[in-house]
């Protein structure tokens, strides 16, 4: 009985000091296996008299339970060390502050194109769209800008191996929807344009917003007061408009317009002008009976005044220190 409960107590020993759940195993083969030593005990009650072996087989018994029931526990305690050891290893740190999340903004560009096209909707201006790529007659040609014609080497243009360019402006989608649903008309054209160019204030892509009202009696005083109307709403004050006496092909007469920044600097920002006769006849309709006005904003150079910026390439370079700002 004595040698039961010591080898019991050497057990349970044996059971407190494991570390890992290989050496609680080996334990319990030691102890409890086929031919561990509480095991081989029990097997050495036959040795005994019929008298002692029930109270001794108890006790051996009830040492195999005691011990049973302390493997599990130890068992339980291994585990949780090692589910923890495995999530140290993998270096996940619960208790770590999050990362948060940082809003995203919209680009100053999509900002002033969006609030241009709401003031031309309140206006009761249509949007119509045309194809980036384009062909030499709506970029050029119903333009009233033929072959050779030097205005052509305003435009800089990407010419495409097909034989189509990348339009260089916004004018194209006149014609195309004079074309299409004829006079008179109120239209409003953004989208992108591209040229060979790049400076301050020139980028290879940039973004126009066409403008063409074409109806009866339309006049240059209606040109130049919704321009200072459409200006004045978009910058929320009074500007101040320079008209400067310019050339386009497909308007005369044509202007130029600047606008007084509140720094004090003038800043060119639209061509605009009467819509040519020869670009009527082009489309079919009749100059005597139509008249009209037209006019290419640069919304990058809107955006510029309206945010302060004064180079306008940062707005294509996606520097998140620079977007951030616009939140
Ligand atoms: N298409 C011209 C450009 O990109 C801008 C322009 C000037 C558009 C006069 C017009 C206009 O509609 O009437 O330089």
């Amino acid at each position: 009985m004595n040698q039961t409960a010591q080898l019991l107590n050497q057990a349970r020993d044996a059971v407190e000091g494991t570390t890992t759940l290989d050496e609680l195993d080996a334990v319990r083969v030691k102890y409890l296996g086929r031919k561990g030593l509480l095991t081989v005990r029990l097997k050495e009650l036959g040795g005994l008299s019929a008298d002692e072996r029930p109270a001794a087989g108890q006790i051996i018994n009830e040492a195999k339970q005691a011990l049973t029931a302390a493997i599990k526990t130890r068992r339980n305690v291994l585990e949780k060390e090692r589910i923890q050891a495995t999530l140290q290893a993998d270096g996940l740190d619960v208790s770590l502050p999050g990362r948060g999340h940082v809003s995203g903004t919209l680009h100053p560009v999509t900002r002033t194109l969006r609030r241009m096209l709401r003031i031309f909707a309140h206006a009761g201006f249509e949007v119509h769209t045309g194809p980036e790529v384009e062909d030499e007659y709506y970029n050029f040609t119903a333009l009233n800008i033929p072959k050779d014609h030097p205005a052509r080497a305003m435009h800089d243009t990407f010419y495409l191996e097909s034989g189509l360019l990348l339009r260089t402006h916004t004018s194209p989608v006149q014609i195309r929807a004079m074309e299409k649903h004829g006079v008179p008309i109120r239209l409003i054209a953004p989208g992108r344009a591209y040229r060979c160019d790049s400076d301050l204030t020139h980028t290879p892509m940039f973004t126009q917003v066409e403008v063409l009202t074409v109806d009866r009696g339309i006049s240059f005083a209606n040109l130049k007061s919704f321009t200072y109307e459409f200006l004045s709403s978009f910058f929320e004050r009074e500007v101040e408009l320079r008209f400067r006496p310019s050339y386009f092909p497909f308007t005369e007469p044509s202007a130029e317009v600047d606008v007084l920044s509140e720094s004090g600097r003038w800043l060119e920002i639209l061509g605009c002008g009467m819509v040519h006769p020869k670009v009527l006849k082009n489309v079919g309709v009749d100059p005597e009976e139509y008249t009209g006005y037209a006019l290419g904003f640069g919304v990058e150079r809107l955006a510029m005044l309206r945010y302060g910026v004064d180079d306008l390439r940062l707005f294509f370079e996606n520097d998140i220190r620079f977007l951030e700002q616009f939140r």
